[in-house]
C-alpha cells in the first residue's frame, strides 16, 4: 500500500509539535524532513537540532532528505540526530557508493535522490545497495511548486526496472503532489508520496492527511 510522508517544510514552525502530532493521528507513515544548505539548493531550512527535537516526540520514522553539498560530511550527525531513513542526492557527492555504504554500516535505511533531469542510469551499479530511491518531481529547494510531468515516465521506467530485477527498493516521489494527482502518481508506481503544501496549507492537517491516506488506499 502506498505510504504518505508529509514534508514539514511547509508546516507552521511555531507549532511544530502539534503539526507532527496531527499528521501522525491522520495516518502519516513517515515524517519527511527537508534539510537544505543554501548551496546545493537555493534555500536554507534546518539541521540536526530540529531533527533531535522531533525525534523526541515522533511516533513515526524520520525520513531525512539531505539537499546539501558533500553529504558524506554529515552522515553520522544526522543518524545520531535520529534519522531512520537518510537520503542523499547522487549529484551532490563524488563517491556515491562509499557514502551509501557508510549509511548502511550504521544500520540505517539508505536512499538516493535524483533531480528531475538526472537520468536513472546513475543508479545502475548501486541499485542493489539501496532501500529507497527518491525521485524529485520538482526542482529541489521549495514547497508549493507544480509536478513536472516528464517525471511520470521516469517513475514508470524505474518501476519496470525494479520489477524486472525483483529488487525491493522503494520508490518515493517528492514535489508537487496534491490530492488531485496523488492516486495517479501512486498508480504509476510510487510506494511513498511526499506531500508538503497540500497538507500543511490546510487548517485541519489531521483531516487533510486522512484524505490522502483514504485516497491512496482505495
Ligand atoms: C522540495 C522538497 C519537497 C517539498 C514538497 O525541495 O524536497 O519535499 O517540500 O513540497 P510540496 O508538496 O509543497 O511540493
Ligand atoms: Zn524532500
Amino acid at each position: 500500500m502506498t505510504k504518505i510522508a508529509p514534508s514539514i517544510l511547509s508546516a507552521d514552525f511555531l507549532n511544530l509539535k502539534q503539526e507532527i502530532q496531527d499528521i501522525s493521528l491522520g495516518g502519516a507513515d513517515l515524517i519527511h524532513l527537508d534539510v537544505m544548505d543554501g548551496n546545493y539548493v537555493p534555500n536554507i531550512t534546518f539541521g540536526m537540532p530540529i531533527i533531535k527535537s522531533i525525534k523526541k516526540i515522533s511516533s513515526i520514522p524520520l525520513d531525512v532528505h539531505l539537499m546539501i553539498d558533500k553529504p558524506e560530511r554529515y552522515i553520522d550527525d544526522f543518524i545520531d540526530a535520529g534519522a531512520d531513513i537518510l537520503t542523499i542526492h547522487a549529484e551532490a557527492t563524488t563517491h556515491l557508493h562509499r557514502t551509501i555504504q557508510l549509511i548502511k554500516s550504521r544500520g540505517i535505511k539508505a536512499g538516493v535522490s535524483l533531480n528531475p533531469a538526472t537520468p536513472l542510469d546513475v543508479l545502475e551499479y548501486i541499485m542493489d545497495e539501496l532501500d529507497l530511491i527518491l525521485l524529485m518531481s520538482v526542482n529541489p529547494g521549495f514547497g508549493g511548486q507544480s509536478f513536472i510531468k516528464a517525471v511520470e515516465r521516469k517513475i514508470q521506467t524505474l518501476k519496470n526496472r525494479i520489477s524486472a530485477d525483483y529488487s525491493n527498493v522503494l520508490i518515493e516521489v517528492d514535489g508537487g503532489i496534491k490530492l488531485d494527482n496523488a492516486k495517479h502518481i501512486a498508480d504509476l508506481g510510487a510506494d511513498i508520496l511526499v506531500i508538503g503544501s497540500d497538507i500543511f496549507s490546510y487548517n485541519d492537517v489531521r483531516a487533510r492527511t486522512e484524505q490522502f491516506k483514504i485516497l491512496v488506499s482505495e
